[in-house]
């Protein structure tokens, strides 16, 4: 019989993971585990360990673990027809139905859905659509894009550029030129400066900061903004009151599209269909990919509003068909996963549930660890949450990134058989359970957390690296 640790030796010698130390783990000095199977929140690996698995994969599993009804939805497309493209006007009906549904969701001003694979690549088509729609303007300088530090959006050239995080540029001679970097929406991480300011002062504070960027740049060279509704990658971070009017109005006034990257928010998350519902957030471009289909098949869509289009219509007019498209654009076994998908969501009132039991999550959260020696910061909204720590919660002060406090706390919470994500820059434990998680699970999910935070806490202290205990 094949052991767990057959596979992951095997896997050591022949796969490059994402994201992994590639040194240690092909050497054998960092762990693997393979993972055989999921139901509900739970996943299970090869030796038949169960684990809690409060971050959904990556924040994607949304209607949960095991759903055979999206299982069998892709099989019998597979059975009918598996494959066609979608180039020169082709289609397939589960293409036609979840357009029809993502627009419908999406609500008034948009126009068209074009389908990819992950939110990275749809992050690529939309850096081609801006492009392409001021070319059609006649505006030909007009292509720089400005991201926020700390946002991601995900992991090409491209889309890895867009992303604020230092470790997806160092090494690859990112970002690309053109792609700028504005003030994080970081309320807790404001600098000193910056200290005295309520959150509507920091507000207006990013979006004078982003208007100073247009006007140093050049408003006519300032082609768009994207942005997250809620910081993801960078530290799971809801937007400081009155952010989103406060930059709308800066990007109204020079012109620049608003790409909101939904990849994350998108399908209810944060207890809203679009997180852009939930923050009155107006874009001309959304991306979405993750709860698109729960990650029961990879598929992204962008979703291109009315203003737009009428400017893609119009190139083609001019240019001809566009020259944009992935062999796998609208696939349709990725369609009926996404179809099934949005309709388990529907008929379980999950996004409702990520409101109410969000609710809970948080309030919970607060509860347990609004006080703690270990934990500077509580925040979060609907199923999204973090705790970011700190060697003095009343100063606001960093741990040295050696200690490597985050990804401690991680392994403790492992050890409690529950999964949740040292967020990649910070000492930073993220938590987006499935949606479908109940008031009873999230309890779990804490007191496991807390057993986790108070065993590193204690080491800490012994190491002297905490400062109040
Ligand atoms: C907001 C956001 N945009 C884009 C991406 C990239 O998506 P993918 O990993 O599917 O390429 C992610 C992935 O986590 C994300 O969180």
């Amino acid at each position: 019989m094949t052991t767990h640790q057959d596979l992951i030796d095997r896997d050591r010698k022949v796969t490059f993971h994402a994201s992994t130390h590639l040194r240690d783990f092909a050497h054998g000095d960092a762990p693997g585990r393979v993972i055989t199977g999921g139901k509900g929140i739970n996943i299970v690996d090869k030796d038949g360990h169960e684990f809690i698995d409060a971050f959904a994969g990556l924040y994607c599993v949304n209607i949960g673990y095991g759903r055979t009804e999206v299982a069998e939805a892709i099989y019998q497309q597979a059975l009918e027809m598996s494959y066609y493209h979608t180039y020169v006007g082709h289609s397939n009906e589960p293409q036609i139905a979840l357009s029809e549904k993502i627009l419908e969701l999406a609500g008034p001003g948009m126009s068209k859905v074009y389908y990819g694979m992950s939110g990275s690549d749809a992050n690529e088509t939309q850096l081609k659509i801006v492009r392409y729609y001021h070319n059609v303007l006649g505006r030909p300088h007009k292509k720089k894009v400005i991201s926020r530090m700390r946002g991601y959006h995900g992991s090409g050239i491209a889309s890895g550029s867009l992303t604020g995080l230092k470790a997806f540029h160092d090494q690859f001679d990112l970002p690309m030129e053109g792609i700028l970097h504005t003030e994080a929406p970081y309320y807790y991480h404001r600098a000193a400066e910056q200290q005295g300011m309520s959150e509507r002062e920091f507000s207006a504070y990013c979006a004078q900061r982003l208007e100073a960027m247009i006007l140093a740049e050049g408003p006519d060279s300032v082609a768009a903004f994207i942005g997250e509704p809620v910081l993801g990658t960078g530290g799971i971070v809801p937007p400081p009151e009155g952010y989103w009017d406060e930059i709308q109005a800066v990007l109204a006034k020079y012109d620049v599209l608003l790409i909101a990257d939904e990849v994350v928010c998108g399908f209810g998350r944060i207890g809203a269909d679009f997180g852009s519902h939930h923050y009155g957030i107006k874009p001309d471009l959304i991306t979405t990919a993750k709860g698109l289909t729960s990650a029961y098949q990879p598929l992204s869509a962008v979703i291109v509003g009315d203003r737009v289009w009428r400017v893609l219509e119009q190139g083609t007019g001019e240019y001809g068909p566009i020259g944009h498209g992935w062999t796998y654009s609208g696939h349709a076994l990725g369609c009926a996963a996404g179809l099934a998908n949005l309709a388990i969501i529907e008929r379980e009132g999950l996004t409702a549930n990520a409101a109410a039991t969000g609710a809970y999550l948080q309030q919970q959260m607060q509860a347990a660890f609004g006080d703690h020696p270990l934990v500077g910061d509580v925040r979060g909204v609907g199923m999204l949450a973090s705790l970011e720590f700190s060697a003095d919660p009343a100063r606001r002060t960093h741990f040295d990134p050696s200690l490597k406090v985050g990804p401690r706390i991680a392994a403790a919470a492992m050890q409690e058989n529950l999964i949740a994500r040292a967020m990649p820059q910070g000492d930073i434990l993220g938590f987006a359970p499935p949606l479908i998680a109940s008031r009873e699970e999230v309890d779990e999910i804490i007191a496991r957390v807390e057993r986790a935070v108070n065993r590193v806490t204690d080491q800490l202290t012994r190491e002297g690296a905490l400062q109040t205990a």
